[in-house]
């Protein structure tokens, strides 16, 4: 566990030094749980949130892409019960007069348990070498059961409570757990209250008149109120999706480790809209097709889990998230959810208006039922970050940090470097940058030594390093050096745009 929170630690401050990822207002010291894209953080989000629309709305025939306001009538949060329950139960401690969630507490003990049945299976599997069996031991070791049905039974009790909103019991569980504040180590707790994470500000010119609106806490409900123009004006037939990817704001009360929850991030959400009876189908479907799309970016397939949800939201029937492994252990990375006819038939009611479908197949009107996927871009970029954050030392003894970032949402594709500054080098290496740059997107770099322009290269998760020596003054030839296996190949000026554009197919 210590050495993953160092590894956090690593990436955090190499996400800074690198250019990704800045603390939000620096020079003022900072505002908690916002942060800054820099110059290579901003080209991976932008990737990642073109792969996404590329897989989700050009690949499907049926599914379109809009770009709603962030600003909304405040109704709408009436409509989809966000005013009234979207809260989270905060408590704080006297001491420190820190603020917490409380069910972060509950769930922060449960992780320190399952990072002791970790320990037990890495100790075990230490003992037995090649003959051990994981799923066996877990399954029969009396310690490893005895955290796991720990774990099980506060979850339980814990999801319990807040479901029936029993504040009292969820305290006297913290209180059961003996679980103390980080900060003074104190148990001196106050009540748990509800927080509404809704940020609200005024519209209006004239203060008296002025109305309360939020910030949208999530982008869905900008899809379900336009759900009737864009099925009219795009003459789309149910089944049918509508995209869109953009910021919300939540005024989180822990807000921490780094980019997994944030206060104001962008969410990339897809509601599909289906017959009734037809959704189980279509949420299977759509589990499907989302854990291939993290699949199709290549990282270890380990990495990633469905966690179905036991207790279900009261508008839902079916609901899984799918987790990623972070350095911090397996998180939510993106839901699916069955979400019935909720949203819908609410907006119908709050509104006045109808929101119904005539199917001609069924010769029948009615309210459709969605299947959301909803996956935080945020979040996205923190996980292919871990993933690729490697420190490789090499045969030479020296030692690099890469980032092993697939090819295809790399920040840049392509870096291009003079051997030497002299002997026409760097004027033939800004040549092939001018024919690579309306293709990919390029760096060209010519100070210092090669060594540590690769190094710096494999910093930032260039894939591949294109140098122009001697050879290429006399050849037309350059090396083509790929970031993971550090290997060069010697390969023709022409033939560079294809080369690269077949490896990142
Ligand atoms: N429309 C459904 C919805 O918003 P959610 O589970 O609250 O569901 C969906 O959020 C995704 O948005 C999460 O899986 C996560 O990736 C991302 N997300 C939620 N809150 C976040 C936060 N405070 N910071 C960063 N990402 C967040």
């Amino acid at each position: 566990m210590a050495n993953h929170e160092e590894q956090f630690k690593k990436l955090v401050s190499h996400a800074k030094e690198y250019g990704f990822i800045f603390p939000s207002s620096e020079i003022y010291d900072g505002l908690a749980a916002v942060y800054d894209y820099a110059q290579y953080g901003a080209e991976l989000k932008k990737n990642i949130r073109d792969y996404w629309w590329k897989s989700m709305v050009q690949m499907h025939e049926n599914i379109v892409g809009i770009d709603s306001g962030i600003f909304m009538h405040p109704t709408i949060w009436k409509a989809s019960g966000h005013v009234d329950a979207f809260n989270d139960p905060m408590i704080d401690n006297k001491d420190s007069k820190k603020r917490y969630r409380a069910d972060v507490l509950i769930e922060d003990y449960c992780a320190k348990l399952e990072a002791k049945i970790e320990k037990e299976v890495e100790k075990a599997a230490r003992k037995y070498g090649e003959a051990f069996n994981k799923e066996e031991f877990v399954n029969t070791n009396g310690r490893v059961l005895e955290y796991a049905n720990r774990i099980k039974e506060i979850s339980r009790r814990m999801n319990h409570d807040l479901e029936t909103n029993d504040l009292a019991d969820l305290k006297k569980l913290i209180e059961e757990l003996e679980i103390v504040c980080p900060i003074s180590g104190s148990r001196n707790w106050t009540d748990i209250r509800q927080f509404n994470l809704m940020f609200s500000t005024k519209v209006g010119s004239v203060s008296e008149e002025a109305n309360t609106i939020y910030l949208r806490p999530e982008t869905a409900q900008g899809i379900f109120v336009n759900f009737l123009n864009v099925q009219k004006t795009g003459r789309m037939k149910i089944p049918f999706g509508i995209a869109q990817t953009g910021k919300a704001f939540r005024n989180e009360i822990v807000a921490r480790q780094f980019i997994f929850r944030m206060r104001e991030f962008e969410q990339m959400e897809m509601q599909f809209f289906c017959a009734p009876g037809t959704e189980m189908e279509w949420f299977e479907y759509w589990k499907k097709e989302r854990m291939d799309w993290h699949l199709s970016l290549g990282m270890p397939a380990g990495n990633y889990r469905f966690h179905d949800h036991e207790k279900l939201a009261h508008y839902a029937n079916a609901a899984t998230d799918i987790e990623f492994n972070f350095m911090f252990g397996f998180k939510e990375l993106e839901g699916i959810h069955s979400r019935t006819d909720y949203d819908l038939s609410r907006h119908q009611e709050f509104s006045g208006k109808k929101l119904q479908y005539f199917d001609t197949e069924r010769n029948e009107s009615y309210v459709p039922y969605v299947v959301e996927t909803s996956i935080g871009l945020d979040r996205m970029c923190l996980a292919v970050m871990s993933n690729a954050y490697t420190e490789e030392k090499l045969e030479d003894g020296s030692e690099r940090v890469v980032m092993k970032i697939p090819a295809k949402i790399a920040p840049y594709k392509v870096a291009v470097l003079p051997l030497v500054k002299k002997d026409g080098m760097p004027e033939k290496a800004r040549e092939i940058l001018h024919c690579l740059q309306p293709l990919f997107m390029c760096q060209y770099e010519e100070k210092d030594t090669i060594g540590r322009r690769y190094r710096r290269q494999d910093a930032i998760g260039t894939p591949f390093c294109i140098t122009v020596d001697t050879d290429t003054l006399s050849g037309d030839t350059v090396t083509v050096r790929e970031r993971d296996t550090m290997a060069q190949e010697r390969i023709s000026i022409k033939e560079i745009a294809s080369y690269i554009a077949e490896k990142l197919k």
